[in-house]
């Protein structure tokens, strides 16, 4: 059974959390995005230059736009794409990790 990474109850529309999980058997900082009942995750790794987005575990910025803003040099990201639309890593995007939801429980797909 694949590892789950929190409840769907858990997450707040539109407000990314993180969630710990074992990936290709290293341990990794994920983001988890929910919009209605679809839930997107990224690995919590900025493509600029490979630093955290949050800037305490679990805290990440938001511009009133719904943005999400890299603590360390202000990349915005556009979500639930994760593609960054402002700052010096214009034009990448965050690695996607792909997510299933089952029975209100979201986990890392098959
Ligand atoms: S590491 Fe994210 S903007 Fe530089």
């Amino acid at each position: 059974m694949s590892q789950v990474l929190v409840s769907l109850d858990a997450l707040v529309e539109g407000q990314p959390s993180e969630a710990e999980a074992l990936i290709d058997g290293e341990p990794e900082s994920l983001i988890v995005v929910r919009t209605g009942e679809r839930v997107d995750a990224f690995l919590n790794v900025c493509p600029h230059a490979g630093r955290r987005l949050d800037w305490a575990p679990g805290k990440f910025l938001l511009t009133r736009e719904g943005l999400l803003v890299c603590a360390a040099h202000g990349a915005s990201f556009s979500l639930p794409s994760g593609e960054c639309v402002a700052g010096p890593c214009k034009g990448d995007s965050l690695r996607r990790v792909d997510v299933q939801v089952d029975a209100g429980d979201v986990r890392l797909a098959d």
